[in-house]
């Protein structure tokens, strides 16, 4: 059995867990923290920190995957929509390597959600163009095609109409912020997932994040003409996804994807 600790940074709190990243199980307890108010990159590697001391299990041999709800390239945070400014450019995954004294695989969040629904999850059997999304303090995407992940699509910021970043106006944040009843949300949900479906044509649409577990609520309102449906992982799905980049994606088993993505976006790809 492969372990590796998963931790999925977001915008409003900070999860992380020991997995088996052969069965996609969790391990330990979910633990949870909520991310620092300004998100400020020296208060949330302290948070990183105390749960990765509460998982235990974190010799040295066992990877650690950690996600962050931002553009990663080469292991810099290079955006930063729901939290401090000062990420953006950062060489942020060196960061969290030197505080925590040991190498890290550093990955965007819905990359990492979407790759654990593709091993483990609703695109498991799905051989073509699937993308995910979470929805949450923001609106994360991740596109996979043939079990391969395009690494970085933003498409939680896309315009439509005369609106502007359209996470602003539909991300599960929006609803709680504006009180919207379901239906309310999923109209605005139905205009979003139309446009992805226009711009992709996808064979499949996962609905992920936290929100996912109240799928009944919303999603039979949503009338698309692609098969749209909830995300099996719920919310563990980032925990998962970082997870098992970390161990896949660090020789411990060749997989679909992984050395693919964490070699376009890490500064330690595997060798
Ligand atoms: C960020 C994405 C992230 C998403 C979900 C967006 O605001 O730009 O990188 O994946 O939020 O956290």
């Amino acid at each position: 059995m492969v372990h590796a600790i998963g931790i999925d940074i977001g915008g409003t709190g900070i999860k992380g867990a020991l997995v088996d990243t052969d069965s996609g199980q969790l391990l330990s307890e979910r633990l949870k923290q909520a991310t620092p108010p300004g998100g400020e990159p020296d208060d949330i590697v302290a948070v990183v920190k105390t749960i990765l001391g509460q998982v235990g299990s974190a010799g040295a041999d066992v990877p650690i995957g950690i996600c962050f709800p931002a553009v990663v390239r080469d292991g810099r945070t290079m955006s930063a929509a729901n939290v401090s400014k000062k990420w953006i450019g950062l060489a942020a995954e060196q960061l969290f390597e030197r505080s925590l004294d040991r190498d890290i695989t550093f990955v965007n969040d819905a990359d990492a959600a979407g790759y654990a629904e593709s091993e483990f999850g609703a695109a498991k059997d799905v051989d073509d163009l699937v993308i995910m999304t979470t929805l949450g303090t923001g609106i994360g995407s991740a596109i996979i095609y043939r079990n391969q992940l395009v690494p970085n699509a933003e498409l939680g910021h896309i315009d439509i109409g005369d609106r502007h970043d359209y996470e602003k106006f539909a991300a599960y944040s929006a609803k709680e912020r504006k009180d919207l009843t379901w239906k309310q949300w999923a109209g605005r949900l139905q205009e979003y997932y139309e446009t992805l479906e226009k711009l992709f044509s996808p064979d499949l649409i996962i609905v992920g994040g936290g929100v996912s577990k109240h799928a009944d609520e919303f999603m039979h309102f949503l009338k698309l003409k692609t098969p749209i449906v909830a995300a099996t992982l719920r919310n563990n799905a980032g925990i998962l996804g970082a997870a098992a980049l970390a161990a896949h994606g660090s020789g411990d088993r060749p997989t679909r994807g992984a050395e693919q993505l964490v070699r376009s976006t890490s500064t330690n790809p595997p060798a």
